[in-house]
Formats: C-alpha cells, sequence, structure tokens
C-alpha cells in the first residue's frame, strides 16, 4: 500500500518533469522558433595596436547602409557624433582601447557590452520614424568619470 510520504514523492517527481520539459521548451522556443543565439563570429583585436584594426568614424557602403566604428576609452566615444542621413540598416563595430564600456542609444534596443580585445559588431535596423538627436551613454560603471561618457547621435530624414 502506498503512503502519503510516497505520493508526495511521485508528485515532487512530476513537478520536476514538468520544470525541466518547460525550461527545455522554452529553451527551444527561443532559439529555434525566435532564432536567439549568442553572439558567433567574435572578432578579436589587439588593445596596443587598435589604431592599426579599427579607424573611429562612419562610412556608408551602399545607399541608407553605415557602417560605424566606434573607439570607447575612459571616457568619451570617439567619433563623439554620428550624423546618419536616411539609415536604414547600421553596422556598428565597437571596441575599448581600456576597461569594460556598456554601448547604449537611449530610446531603442540598441544596447551591448564592449570589452577590450574585441570588436563587438552589431546590426541595427533603426525604425524608419526615428529621427533627430539621441543620447549615446555608457551604461557599465567604467570609472570616476563613468558619467561624462556619453555621445550623440543624429539621424536626418528626409
Ligand atoms: Cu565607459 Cu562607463
Amino acid at each position: 500500500m502506498e503512503g502519503k510520504e510516497e505520493r508526495l514523492e511521485y508528485v515532487w517527481i512530476a513537478v520536476i518533469i514538468l520544470m525541466l520539459t518547460s525550461f527545455l521548451g522554452l529553451l527551444g522556443y527561443a532559439t529555434i522558433i525566435k532564432g536567439y543565439s549568442t553572439p558567433e563570429d567574435v572578432v578579436t583585436c589587439e588593445v596596443k595596436k587598435l589604431d592599426e584594426q579599427i579607424t573611429p568614424g562612419i562610412e556608408e557602403v551602399a545607399p541608407g547602409v553605415y557602417v560605424v566604428n566606434i573607439t570607447g576609452r575612459q571616457w568619451s566615444w570617439t567619433p563623439n557624433e554620428i550624423t546618419l542621413e536616411n539609415p536604414k540598416k547600421v553596422i556598428f563595430r565597437v571596441t575599448s582601447a581600456d576597461v569594460v564600456h556598456g554601448f547604449q542609444i537611449v530610446g531603442t534596443n540598441v544596447n551591448f557590452m564592449v570589452f577590450p580585445g574585441y570588436i563587438a559588431e552589431i546590426t541595427w535596423y533603426p525604425p524608419s520614424d526615428l529621427e533627430g538627436e539621441h543620447l549615446i551613454v555608457c551604461n557599465e560603471y567604467c570609472g570616476i568619470a563613468h558619467q561624462d561618457m556619453w555621445a550623440k547621435l543624429v539621424i536626418e530624414r528626409g
């Protein structure tokens, strides 16, 4: 005859199986159906030779398609002002010359960490109604003047 404890054990086994299947199910949903993934094709760079490997600046490689190379260092972003005309696709290539920084364009979904020794390459499709001035901040504490580390993104439409 089954005791009360034994029945409780079956209940807990069922709870654990349910949790595992729901976690794995969510993982499968996120990766297979939604296509989420961890960063691939990691690009490394040598901090000491940074200037040879990344030249900060903006390049329009096709109409509306921009490649923006940015270097972060305590406590500024270079370039400090990024102006894009009718951008459809923006590829940010961002690296750090010293410590970990966080690159965030306030009010958008652009938000990633920047590590010395790596070039973070992020593709952004700005919403077609996004225009005007937008603040770029550093959102990883990177030292005494962290709060002064900001830049400006200007989107011109027309
Ligand atoms: Cu860079 Cu905070």
